[in-house]
């Protein structure tokens, strides 16, 4: 009704306004047509009469003229709207006749020419038309008719013209509104109902609900889906192409696709550890773990807050009350939140459930995964414990959350609980192994069902995320969508995406790096080796999955098969330590440790050790100064979700020298097919390889450089972040939509009941 009124009201004062101005011109109009009219008419008597008059003589007598003048005169007068006539002299100075009524103050006019037209207002009967006519006989002129005619129904026909006019804009008022007030009603009709399907779940959001649009629209409903779909990803490939991605870019799409929102990265392991030297003074490390090397530059552009879990000896003495730590320490751009575990939940949930259980299910790679009830318990205290953390350091209601890997299947769920309004991603950076496979886990349902609390759930590649799903299918009841890769699970919906993980390029490192002579002479001198020694460098966690002993076996098969390179080829090992406290690691590093001795046994009469197994941590500067003195890299993982240090490699030889050789089943195998790709099993293959590397001419080592290092340039850690930003942005805006419509005051009307 409000509505109507609001469209009403100034439709009739349009109307008002156009009638106001129509009337008068209206009314001139007709007049002017009714004058016309009676000079018409008048014209017409006129010439009448003289035909009448050409038969009278001039020669006869005035009074004859006059006479028959009168006679015509009479039969003129039976047209009810002639008022009078009057009859003057030739001379055009006396009335020589005129009817009853010819008023008096019309006189006689000097005979002109022609026949004129004049009006007067004869009081009190109204205006008269009286029109002065020369009747002229055979030749001369006869004398001067005067006809006058009644104007008072020009007057009475216009006022009543008037009162129609105004009758007619009124009624038109009354039709438009008429219509208009029905089409709004049909309209408003036409869109509640699209809105309460909608709601249903039966409009374009449909993946929402499992219920179904009428089966006559559905064709159109999907088609409609897939075209905003398909939109959405292209405008997406378009905006992630368009973008030169670096640290800049990507605060800038903070700021443009998330309106700077609040940014919270949640993972076990932080990215800055603080230890006690042998000097007891409070020492920094950085780890060695993936997910801390590529998170720790897209912090450093977004800031944002950090959650992790306090690990290093000295944590405790670098923290604030609110255990806050402000980071990098040379540059403080973000802060660190380290959460403090008992050696009960350490032990459980790291070591156990999440180490030595989900870590080898995932990888396969010939250790039996172990599952514990006390590892389960406390993987839950743990996640639980995360949750509150996240809840108490988020300063929005709806945070983007990132939360790192296999530690925290369960967090996504809990954190729904805390923060129902979050956008979660989840990153699984380990491999997803097939069905089969993690049937094996005890509390799968919990696991999958925790990861389903996320709105994206992103791995380094389609192949995994392809394992995700089938695993989603084949144990939970969800619908998947393999072709739009979602899961909609108890009416919520979960991205299942791929982000192959990047690096940082160039590097910040890179900045300060030694020049590639001075580190191959610096390394060599440090290890002792001859100035014609060739150099393999391989880094890794000390861990079964990364295939060193493989490598070991490698190497000695190189100098069998080509013993030119004994005394001539020195492969170094860098090893961080991990995991210690589980039995597979430290009996994998003992038997890692003998093997190369066994090797180095071997091969002692040359005094050049074939292998060089550094079991320590190594800072990120040192590490960079062994790829530059490296004329090969070789990375071996058994199984891989990513492994970044083929990537570091790569990115480290910005002379274009050196040679990659990388495990076939390793997510960074898809990214650079330009390395030399062996299967770490076949030992004899990744010895062919190693010689190939070291007899690799340089041209060859030079273009396989720079195609690698194109794709490092344009796929860096920042478009890697900047994608799941855009995507988290779109899930944003959707549910702000939705959130939007669920906020109207009739939106509970259209509930489905
Ligand atoms: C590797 C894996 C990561 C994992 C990390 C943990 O880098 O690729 O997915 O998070 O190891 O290592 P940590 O030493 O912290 O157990």
């Amino acid at each position: 009704m409000r509505l109507s009124l609001r469209f009403l009201i100034p439709l009739a004062l349009v109307l008002g306004l156009v009638a106001y101005a129509v009337v008068p011109l209206a009314n001139r109009m007709m007049v002017s047509w009714f004058v016309n009219d009676l000079d018409l008419r008048s014209k017409i008597i006129a010439e009448a009469v003289d035909n009448y008059l050409l038969e009278v003589s001039p020669n006869k007598s005035q009074l004859v003229i006059t006479a028959k003048v009168q006679n015509f005169f009479k039969r003129v007068m039976l047209d009810e709207r002639v008022y009078a006539l009057g009859f003057c002299d030739a001379t055009g100075q006396k009335l020589l006749f005129k009817t009853d009524k010819f008023p008096q103050i019309i006189s006689c006019e000097p005979v002109g020419t022609e026949t004129h037209v004049t009006e007067v207002l004869d009081q009190p009967r109204g205006p008269l038309h009286i029109a002065y006519h020369v009747v002229r006989g055979t030749g001369s002129v006869l004398g001067e008719l005067v006809l006058i005619h009644d104007m008072s129904f020009v007057q009475s026909r216009s006022a009543a013209t008037r009162l129609y006019i105004m009758y007619f804009f009124a009624a038109l008022a009354a039709i438009i509104a008429i219509i208009t007030v029905l089409i709004a009603q049909m309209s408003l009709r036409g869109w509640e109902s699209g809105l309460r399907s909608l709601l249903r779940g039966e409009g374009l959001f449909k993946p929402f609900s499992p219920t179904g649009a009428p089966r006559e629209l559905q064709p159109i409903v999907k088609d409609l889906r897939d075209l905003i779909r398909d939109l959405e990803t292209d405008r997406r490939l378009r905006d992630e192409s368009q973008i030169t991605w670096n640290a800049r870019t990507l605060k800038e799409l903070l700021h443009k696709e998330l309106a700077g929102d609040e940014v919270i990265v949640v993972s076990n392991r932080e990215p800055y550890l603080n230890y006690f030297g042998e000097d007891g003074t409070i020492q920094t490390q950085t780890p060695a773990a993936g997910p801390v090397t590529a998170l720790e530059p897209i912090m450093r552009a977004c800031s944002g807050t950090w959650i992790a879990h306090g690990g290093g000896a000295a944590d405790h003495e670098t923290v604030d009350a609110r255990d806050h730590l402000r980071i990098p320490p040379d540059h403080p751009r973000y802060t660190l939140r380290r959460v403090w575990l008992t050696p009960e939940e350490e032990k459980g949930y790291y070591y156990g459930f999440a180490n030595e259980g989900l870590w080898p299910l995932c990888h396969i790679a010939h250790v039996r995964p172990t599952f514990r009830s006390d590892d389960w318990e406390q993987y839950v205290r743990v996640n639980e414990k995360f949750a509150k953390v996240v809840a108490q350091e988020a300063k929005t209601r709806d945070p983007v959350i990132l939360v790192q890997d296999y530690h925290f299947a369960l967090l996504p769920r809990i954190l729904r609980r805390h923060l129902p309004q979050a956008t979660i991603i989840m990153f699984w950076h380990i491999p997803w192994p097939n069905p089969e496979s993690f049937g094996i886990c005890p509390w799968g349902q919990e696991v999958l069902d925790g990861l389903l609390g996320s709105n994206i759930v992103g791995f380094h590649t389609r192949f995994h995320c392809l394992n995700f799903m089938e695993t989603m299918d084949r144990f939970v009841e969800c619908r998947v969508d393999r072709e739009h890769s979602t899961i909609s699970y108890r009416r919520k919906l979960t991205a299942v995406n791929h982000y192959p993980i990047s690096i940082e390029f160039p590097g910040r490192l890179m900045r300060q790096a030694t020049p590639v002579p001075e580190a191959r002479a610096q390394i060599r001198n440090r290890y002792a080796l001859p100035a014609d020694c060739r150099i393999g460098i391989g880094v890794d966690r000390f861990d079964y999955t990364k295939g060193i002993m493989e490598k070991f076996l490698a190497v000695e098969r190189l100098l069998e098969l080509s013993p030119e390179w004994i005394g001539r080829f020195s492969f170094i090992q860098i090893a961080a330590p991990t995991r210690t406290r589980i039995e597979e690691y430290t009996e994998f590093s003992n038997e890692t440790s003998s093997l190369a001795q066994r090797i180095n046994a071997k091969f002692a009469h040359t005094g050049v050790p074939p292998i060089i197994l550094l079991a320590e941590h190594h800072e990120a500067e040192d590490i960079l100064d062994h790829y530059r003195a490296a004329d090969l890299c070789f990375v071996n993982s058994l199984h891989d979700g990513m492994n970044l240090v083929a990537k570091e490699f790569v990115a480290a030889r910005d002379d274009e020298r050196g040679a990659l050789i990388l495990s076939q089943f390793t997510g960074a195998a898809r990214d650079l097919p330009e390395a030399l790709i062996v299967n770490p099993y076949h030992i004899d293959q990744c010895a062919q390889e190693l010689h190939r590397a070291l007899t690799m001419p340089e041209s060859e080592q030079r273009d396989r450089l720079r195609s690698m290092r194109g794709v490092l340039k344009e796929f860096n850690v920042f478009r890697w972040a900047g994608r799941m930003l855009i995507d988290a942005a779109r899930v944003r805006q959707r549910n702000r939509f939705l959130a939007r419509v669920a906020a109207t005051p009739w939106y509970s009307s259209f509930l489905p009941k």
